[in-house]
């Protein structure tokens, strides 16, 4: 495999997916999740039931995940193999996305009277559902009552998210955006090994303000902190982000703690700190603020300005200054570095008492603020380190991530 493809590997990647659509109006949204994981190199399957071919046509679907479609349970596959058993045995995982209450109800009733639901009863493959529909019919307690058979059955539920319906009601019955929903897809094909761990983790700038309109600030995206909380948590962690200024989606499951600077990043940190197995310290912070906000916007003067700052405090060195007898909590940093990167993480890791410090190179486009792909060394206590290839930041995330839980597993 070449370098480029395992830059872009994904969890999907090489992956069997058939993707149940049933009779709602959000099937629209479907045709987005398929496209999106046929991007991320997954084989998608489109199975249609009559009333989900009457929202989104079956050809949209076949263009879109180079498949055909199926729906009809009494068709011979190739080979003359029967088509829901062929298709249930070839799959990694079977989505259904959006379920309706009438789709919901067969499944918990174990009634199989369609292509897709032969194959839901007939798969040994884990089966994800997220239920989409007008509010009251999700609330129902038939329909309520059938989800929590369908959790019995092992059944991966995703919950509806809340807000405006087509129908012009508001209430929970919508289906995720993608991004949301790939989540709860991802999670699907991890172990949940790291249930009962807890992380912190910070992502993003800080911003240092001069005066109500100006700040100081830096470049970074808060996207490998984002990428760490979400593997994390795709693993089963309980993870608490705390994030400066970033542009990114809040991932579900995971709870954000907005702060603006470093102070404040400071305080929320310490006071998160104590229920932490992990601390893992992605955020750029501010080594300094101007001395004094000003209350008034600052006018044009002379020809220069000075503009005096003072030190904000290190927060993972008085983090590695707590560390306990035990060790506890686990301190990853993170090195930003455009020169002398190992000797400059040896020195960080040592001088805040860290387990581990993940030094990266930001002079190179491919892995400085704001790049989709990260390269990075992980250098441990002992001195040793690995240096990572050229990977996505969700695939570094996952390495980093490895790391981290194995220091909390082997002492626990
Ligand atoms: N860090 C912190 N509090 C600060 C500054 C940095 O917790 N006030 C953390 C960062 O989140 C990162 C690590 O310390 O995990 C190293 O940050 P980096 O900016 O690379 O190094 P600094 O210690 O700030 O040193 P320098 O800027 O001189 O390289």
């Amino acid at each position: 495999m070449g370098q480029g493809s395992s830059i872009n590997m994904s969890l999907f990647t090489g992956k069997n997916i058939l993707f149940g659509v049933t009779g709602g109006i959000a099937a629209y949204k479907a045709v987005d999740w398929v496209r999106s994981l046929g991007r991320e190199g997954a084989k998608v399957t489109v199975v249609q039931t009559a009333a989900g071919a009457k929202f989104i046509t079956p050809l949209t679907f076949a263009v879109l995940s180079g498949n055909q479609v199926h729906s009809d349970i009494f068709s011979l596959g190739r080979d003359a193999t029967i088509p829901h058993i062929d298709l249930a045995n070839n799959c990694d995982l079977l989505i259904i996305a959006p379920a309706t209450a009438a789709t919901i109800a067969k499944l918990a009733g174990g009634i199989a009277d369609n292509l897709l639901t032969n194959i839901a009863l007939a798969t040994k493959a884990k089966i994800v559902i997220f239920p989409a529909m007008n509010s009251n019919m999700y609330l129902h307690p038939a329909t309520q009552c059938n989800l929590d058979k369908l959790q019995k059955f092992k059944y991966i539920v995703v919950p509806p998210e809340y807000g405006m319906m087509a129908c012009n009601t508001e209430g929970p019955g919508r289906l995720p955006e993608w991004q949301a929903a790939r989540e709860y897809i991802a999670a699907a094909f991890c172990r949940q090994d790291l249930e009962g761990i807890r992380f912190l983790i910070t992502a993003g700038p800080t911003c240092e303000d001069l005066d109500p309109v100006r700040f100081l600030s830096n470049r970074s995206s808060g996207k490998m902190g984002y990428a760490l909380a979400r593997v994390a948590r795709q693993r089963g962690a309980e993870v608490v982000l705390v994030s400066g200024p970033c542009h990114l989606p809040p991932p579900p499951g995971i709870e954000i703690i907005k702060i603006r600077s470093a102070l404040e990043m400071y305080e929320e940190v310490h006071k998160q700190a104590p229920k932490a197995h992990i601390i893992i310290k992605a955020a750029a912070v501010a080594d300094y603020r101007p001395i004094r906000r000003q209350e008034h916007k600052i006018k044009k003067g002379g020809k220069n300005i000075d503009l005096p700052l003072t030190a904000n405090k290190d927060v993972l060195k008085s983090l590695g200054k707590m560390k306990g007898d035990d060790n506890r909590p686990i301190l990853v940093g993170f090195a930003a570095e455009s020169e002398n990167h190992l000797a400059a993480g040896r020195e960080k890791l040592k001088a805040k008492n860290l387990d581990l410090i993940v030094v990266n190179d930001i002079a190179s486009p491919e892995t400085g603020f704001a790049a989709e792909t990260n390269q990075v060394t992980i250098i441990d206590n002992r001195g040793s380190h690995e240096k990572l290839p050229l990977l996505s930041k969700e695939a570094t995330a996952r390495l980093i991530i490895a790391r981290a839980a194995t220091l909390v597993i082997s002492t626990s």
